[in-house]
């Protein structure tokens, strides 16, 4: 099938080459003329692993290609369906701002009107409920095209994680198959025909495809929230987070998952996600007052890993992990922005490191010590914290932190090491959810 992707972000870029990868003719649009350089170079503009390699072969065999927008809208092709994959950023009061959402379908609207063919426009993006079947397609009527004649509506959201974004498009739990009609259904169906037969396709209205992406990450994220309160409460009564995260996710009824404690949920999605939601919820009526809960104990989280360190005035501070979770060089809503705003209202010198994430953080936080290595990071430190929990940080041994800190306090935030391990060889250790009866 011939297929527009608009947006080469993070969703439009591993959305448009994996479509590609099925056999699909892809047309990926963006805005940004650097950008589509660089895609059709063969350069992957994001860290996700996998997705350069799938991005050369494709762009290889002629099925994939970038574009700039206007280039391509000039031209005329005629396609069977486009994906809106741009942002959907959170306004002051946290509220969704549909703006590139509006301006994606106003040129959608103008790509119909002048294509003879019948084309189905479907939403990607995560947007609350309503923004598909009211904004969306009020903007692509002013075509003067007829919906259900001339054009089609779906909605088919993303469960994408960063850092597993390929393997998570290719074999998913789920498709959810939104739709306004069964024609635009037929022809979202279609795209998806070669994956295997085994993953359900839940077929509904535009909305709840709409709600499920929100309930579905809301529920992940009270997941954290819910265990990270309750790793705050061992810790404070004596008792060790881990082994009861543990045995509480054994229960079938609950399951393993999402239940890791620590500094708290970052990156594009939960915190905005979240926010999105309540504000939708608030606007039609109804205080969704644990979803509230959630966001407020997660804003938190950070600084449970602060209150930890006795005395932090004037000194050197190390920090292993910068990215919102390992794997990914994304900071966005990182756990580790909230901690170094409040470090430096202490005077410290920081030094810094994470794998991927530091050039990132330089533009938020240019002047902090930015290292080559964990043990750079360490050198000469009085406290360390660990905010990403990296396999290279996770295998730092009691030695590197020995033989680098002045006086090794650990201040462990995700849990990356063994707590008796460390404290065997001497180290202060703390971490997040982890309480013992000696300090009673
Ligand atoms: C999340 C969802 O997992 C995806 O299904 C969804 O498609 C995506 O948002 C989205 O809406 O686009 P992502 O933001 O990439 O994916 O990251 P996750 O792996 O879900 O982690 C989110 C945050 O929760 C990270 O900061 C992570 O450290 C934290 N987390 C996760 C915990 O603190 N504990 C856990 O047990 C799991």
């Amino acid at each position: 099938m011939k297929i527009i992707v608009l947006g080469s972000g993070y969703v439009g870029l591993v959305t448009g080459v994996c479509f590609a990868d099925k056999g699909h003719k892809v047309y990926s649009l963006d805005i940004n003329a650097e950008k589509v350089k660089k895609i059709n170079s063969g350069k992957s503009p994001i860290f996700e692993p996998g997705l350069e390699e799938l991005l050369k072969k494709n762009l290889e065999n002629g099925n994939f290609k970038a574009s700039l927008s206007n280039d391509f809208y000039f031209k005329n092709i005629s396609t069977d369906i486009s994906f809106i994959c741009v942002p959907t950023p959170s306004r002051e009061d946290g509220s969704i701002d549909l703006k590139f959402i509006e301006k994606a379908a106003e040129d959608l609207a103008k790509y119909v009107k002048k294509i003879k063919d019948y084309h189905v426009v479907t939403v990607k993006s995560t947007v609350v409920p309503s923004t598909t079947d009211k904004t969306v397609l009020s903007i692509l009527k002013k075509s003067g095209k007829k919906i259900g004649e001339d054009f089609g509506l779906c909605m088919n959201p993303e469960f994408l994680r960063e850092g597993s974004a390929v393997g998570d498009f290719l074999h998913p739990d789920k498709i959810v198959l939104g739709s306004y009609d069964d024609r635009s259904a037929s022809i979202l169906e279609k795209v998806y025909e070669s994956w295997s037969k085994n993953i359900p396709r839940i077929k509904t209205n535009l909305r709840t495809a709409e709600m499920i992406k929100y309930a579905q990450n809301s529920f992940l994220a009270t997941k954290i929230s819910f265990i990270n309160e309750i790793a705050n409460m061992c810790r404070k009564m004596g008792i060790d987070a881990k082994q009861v995260s543990y045995a509480v996710g054994l229960d079938n009824r609950i399951n393993p998952q999402f239940l890791n404690f620590g500094v708290g949920f970052g990156g594009s999605c939960f915190p905005k996600d979240v926010k999105a939601l309540i504000a939708a919820s608030e606007k039609s009526g109804f205080e969704p007052k644990l979803l509230k809960s959630v966001i407020h104990v997660n804003e938190k989280q950070p600084l449970e890993a602060l209150k930890m360190a006795e005395n932090i005035e004037g000194k050197t501070v190390s920090i292993l992990g910068l990215a919102f979770k390992p794997n990914t060089d994304d900071i966005r809503e990182a756990p580790s922005i909230k901690l170094i705003q409040e470090l430096k209202k202490h005077n410290v010198t920081i030094q810094a490191y994470d794998p991927q994430a530091t050039e990132n953080m330089k533009t938020l936080f240019p002047d902090i010590n930015y290292t080559e290595s964990p043990l750079d990071a360490l050198k000469n430190s009085d406290i360390c914290f660990v905010m990403t929990e990296w396999e290279e940080i996770k295998n730092l041994k009691p030695e590197d932190f020995l033989n680098s800190m002045r006086n090794p306090v650990i201040i462990d935030g995700r849990r990356a090491f063994n707590p008796e391990a460390k404290k065997k060889a001497g180290i202060d250790y703390k971490a997040i959810g982890y309480g013992t009866y000696e300090e009673d």
